[in-house]
């Protein structure tokens, strides 16, 4: 691969660029949230201003078979075309006649999205036919698409074997960031993980317990932590068949000299339902009938002032159902507290990059990942294909 997108002559050249513009979308099928396509605009407009003729190609959701009128891309190139202010071509498939003709038509400067890479099954079969025909409508390939980074598929990994090849600026941000923060973060290194099962955060825990000074547990995982430490947790979530696995954490903690934080106190209620009554309550004191929605205000006090005070952050899960306002304080307090950091601050994507984003402070992180599996995958230090691939044709 080229060592980087400079370094390579793209004048004149059609650069197939593999973004991930799968953003949520409302039942009118508007965007709720342009930030991943604002995220591909520094690749974009760099494209552009070299003369290269830019083809973006993307999925969007997870369609069954074929065409999906409601998961088309081409609200996201009306939106894509706003932001660079110059109309996007949007070709009505991915591959086939009309889509390379409407290629074979390009200037320089233009840009093309093809339409949704996953109307086509070969796709996430990573099929070698289709990634060898995505790969024919083009001269060079960029893998600008972290958060798809850990999918093995015909654009995000098999056509690197038919183009030359290399990151864009987003894909390179994003393993800079994160990967510096794993290997080389400046101490105290603080993870906050969070988020409501234990099943998905194990690669993390285990894979960050070697590297953090301290690792702070909120969000509806950390009951099976508190259960594991012996506490009745009600109707709280909890995963009975990793109650093992959470004691190991604990004892490895106290072996490495981790520090690991818990609730201590929680807001507690019996639905999870803006309505329900709730109250604060120790961790050691959540009733039978009750649940724990939140880490309540005397742990996002512990936690922020931890956050606050460390060199490098890592926040990956919410706090509690933030989703519901009356349960999202706790995931609120540690967005602040990261905004007070005077440290790296890195927050892993998914909710609690929504969460940022929501609370108005995502401008104030250091990184906020487009990622959401593929930085999870990347922080429980496994290869990612896409990331694989470009660095196969070196
Ligand atoms: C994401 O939103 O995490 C990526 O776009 C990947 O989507 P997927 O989980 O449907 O592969």
């Amino acid at each position: 691969m080229a060592a980087n997108m400079t370094q390579a002559d793209v004048r004149g050249k059609r650069v197939f660029v593999r973004v991930d513009f799968n953003v949520p979308m409302d039942e009118s099928l508007r965007i709720t949230d342009e930030t991943r396509i604002r995220a591909a605009l520094p690749t974009i407009r760099y494209l552009r201003e070299k003369g290269a003729k830019v083809i973006l190609a993307s999925h969007l959701g997870r369609p069954k078979e074929g065409f999906e009128a409601k998961l088309s891309l081409a609200p996201a190139a009306a939106a894509l075309g706003r932001l660079i202010g110059t109309p996007v071509i949007m070709a009505p498939d991915c591959v086939g006649a009309e889509t390379a003709a409407l290629v074979d038509k390009m200037l320089p400067g233009d840009v093309l999205l093809l339409e949704n890479l996953r109307f086509h099954a070969e796709e996430e079969k990573n099929d070698d036919a289709f990634a060898k025909e995505l790969a024919s409508l083009a001269d060079l390939y960029v893998n600008d698409a972290f958060g798809s980074a850990h999918r093995a598929h015909a654009s995000t990994a098999g056509i690197a074997a038919y183009l030359p090849a290399c990151a864009g600026f987003l894909m390179e941000k994003e393993l800079n960031f994160l990967g510096n923060a794993l290997s080389a973060p400046e101490r105290p290194f603080v993870a906050v993980i969070g988020g409501a099962k234990v099943k998905d955060k194990i690669g993390v825990v285990e894979n960050l317990l070697t590297k953090v000074d301290t690792l702070i547990i909120g969000g509806g995982m950390a009951y099976t932590f508190l259960k594991a430490q012996g506490y009745d947790v009600g109707k709280s979530l909890l995963d009975e068949e990793r109650l093992e696995f959470a004691s190991a954490v604990l004892k490895q903690g106290a072996e490495k000299n981790v520090r690991i934080l818990l609730p201590v106190d929680v807001v507690a209620a019996k639905e999870i339902s803006a309505a329900s009554p709730r109250r604060f309550t120790s961790a050691a004191e959540i009733a039978p009938d009750e649940m724990a929605l939140d880490i309540g205000p005397e742990t996002a006090k512990l936690f922020s002032a931890v956050v606050r005070e460390a060199r490098t952050v890592l926040w990956n899960g919410p706090m509690g159902v933030f989703e519901i306002e009356a349960f999202a304080a706790g995931t609120n307090a540690i967005a602040a507290a990261l905004a007070d950091c005077t440290g790296v601050t890195i927050v892993g994507g998914g909710d609690s990059g929504a969460a940022v984003e929501k609370a108005g402070l995502a401008d104030k992180m250091t990184h906020v990942s487009t990622g959401g599996g593929a930085s999870l995958e990347f922080l429980e230090g496994k290869a990612l294909p896409g990331v694989t691939a470009l660095k196969q044709g070196d």
